[in-house]
């Protein structure tokens, strides 16, 4: 039953996904089946977490497809993700908010502080959501005005170059002037002569600048300086401040932009104009607008380290130092049942967000988070510690496989890189017991593993190195690796 979709089709579910962007609510009509399938070319195993995700996420559109009366009443389906470090939660939460063409946000929950202390207050993520969202839309509205505005530069750009004769521009910034056909000053009876060749010579200056035969030339022109509020940033770290500082910034955005005179190239000049131009054409109140009901319909938020929020209930851990545990806790608790959140964009009611949190829960488990926030994750789902077996497909099998990522670095200096079979099941297999001995870091082992492998060839290339062709082996391997994992000591340091 696993398997019902080959992979020709997750390409086709990708690419209508991206498509599905366009529709203002960016629920994607991905089944559970596709989405489980799609996790399945990031992410090993993990089989029951990437069903609870995408349950969730189906849940969402089918919610949109409710009556409206009804719609409101259903909730999402907010997740807690348990399970040893490295395996794979914020991976699934990240694949998942990219291929849901979602807002998508992730905080780590020991950041925040209980309201009234200094830190970041927990509102802040729905902040940083809408943020996100506005950034989003905007992204995907400049897409769609982008060949508009690449008409008007190249417009902008020819009449700096050559401004259209009777035009009152003077800012005549030509490199070289005269080079072209740029009539001097015509008399009266040749007017309509001279008119014609600025025309013609405009053409003929359009087609060299449609053939990049110009993109090296400098010109002058206007460009406008930072905007006024930059300087706010320094609010940032004080938690409900940076609103303030944002609300400034707005304010201040308002103010006209100091206009610089600059000198650059034209391949330059174009991409600020273009930013400009297309600045110009998009509507940003209704990108605001449509962010909002995108945070509102469908944002994600990940609470990465939720378990770090829970105080154990026994053992001598207690109350630690950071008493506002409990606190982050109840501050969280309107957000994630659904409350009214001030942004700087307006109200964003946080009702329907879904919320994921992940927590290794070694030492608190979901118990010992209170009550009321235990009931506001219905849904728990375990990820299992990774095996042997599962190292070798993560080292094969991802799209963004590591043994895939060294090979596409070293092709970059022409050198073909590749791994026998044996070399990565010993890779793999190193992993494991280096995890078993030392401490379980997951599939993060894997980076230092390889790391190590492979750095005197990083390291030797291109200088020192004259094979086209490298092959890593199973004995290779093990002479790398092997003193290192045999002493557990050195594996402390070194893997
Ligand atoms: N099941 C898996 N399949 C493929 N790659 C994985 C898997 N698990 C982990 N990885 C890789 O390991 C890295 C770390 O994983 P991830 O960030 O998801 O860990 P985590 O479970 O969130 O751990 P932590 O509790 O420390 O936050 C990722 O970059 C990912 O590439
Ligand atoms: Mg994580």
């Amino acid at each position: 039953m696993e398997k019902t979709i080959n992979s020709e089709d997750n390409v086709i579910a990708l690419s209508e996904a991206r498509k599905g962007v366009q529709s203002s609510i960016a629920a994607s009509n991905l089944t559970p089946n596709q989405i489980v399938s799609l996790l399945d070319k990031y992410i090993i195993g993990q089989k029951d977490a990437k069903k609870s995700v995408a349950i969730a996420l189906r849940n969402r559109l089918r919610r949109q497809h409710v009556s409206d009366d009804l719609r409101d009443e259903i909730m999402p389906n907010n997740i807690i993700m348990i399970g040893p470090t490295g395996v794979g939660k914020t991976e699934i939460a990240r694949r998942l908010a990219k291929l849901a063409k979602a807002p998508f946000v992730k905080v780590e929950a020991s950041k925040f502080t209980e309201v009234g202390y200094v830190g970041r207050d927990v509102e802040s993520m729905i902040r940083d959501l809408v943020d996100q969202s506005v950034a989003m839309v905007r992204s995907e509205r400049s897409e769609d005005v982008r060949e508009k505005a690449a008409l008007l530069v190249e417009e902008r750009l020819l009449d700096i170059l050559l401004p259209p004769l009777g035009s009152s521009q003077n800012s005549v910034d030509n490199d070289e002037p005269g080079e072209e056909e740029t009539p001097g000053t015509a008399l009266p009876d040749e007017h309509d002569k001279s008119l014609e060749v600025n025309r013609r010579s405009r053409k003929k200056m359009l087609e060299r600048l449609r053939n990049g035969k110009l993109e090296d030339r400098q010109i002058e022109m206007d460009i406008s300086g930072d905007s006024p509020g930059g300087m706010m940033q320094i609010f940032g770290p004080l938690g409900q401040m940076e609103e303030i500082g944002g609300i400034m910034q707005d304010l201040m955005s308002g103010l006209p932009r100091k206009r610089k005179k600059r000198r650059v190239s034209i391949a330059d000049a174009r991409k600020l104009l273009e930013q400009e131009e297309v600045q110009k054409l998009i509507d940003m109140d209704s990108v605001v607008k449509e962010a909002i009901n995108k945070v509102e319909q469908s944002g994600i938020v990940f609470i990465d380290e939720i378990d770090k929020i829970a105080a154990p209930s026994s053992g001598s851990g207690g109350k630690g130092p950071d008493v506002s545990r409990e606190g982050v806790q109840r501050d969280l608790l309107p957000i994630v049942e659904g409350s009214n959140v001030a942004t700087k964009h307006g109200m964003v009611k946080t009702d329907h967000v879904l919320f994921i949190a992940s927590g290794a829960f070694h030492v608190a488990k979901p118990s010992d988070l209170i009550p009321e926030l235990q009931g506001r994750f219905p849904i728990r789902v375990e990820l299992k510690s990774l095996t042997e077996d599962d190292f070798y497909l993560i080292l094969t099998q991802p799209d963004n496989a590591l043994i895939k990522q060294y090979s596409a670095l070293l092709a970059t200096e022409g050198v073909d890189l590749t791994f026998s079979d044996g070399a990565i099941r010993e890779i793999a297999k190193i992993a494991a017991r280096v995890n078993e001995s030392v401490e379980n870091i997951g599939a993060r082992r894997l980076h230092t593993i390889m790391t190590n492998l492979l750095e005197e060839l990083m390291f030797n290339i291109p200088e020192n190195f004259a094979d086209e062709h490298v092959v890593i082996d199973e004995v290779m391997v093990k002479e790398k690796l092997n003193h290192v994992v045999a002493d557990r000591d050195l594996s402390q340091y070194i893997l």
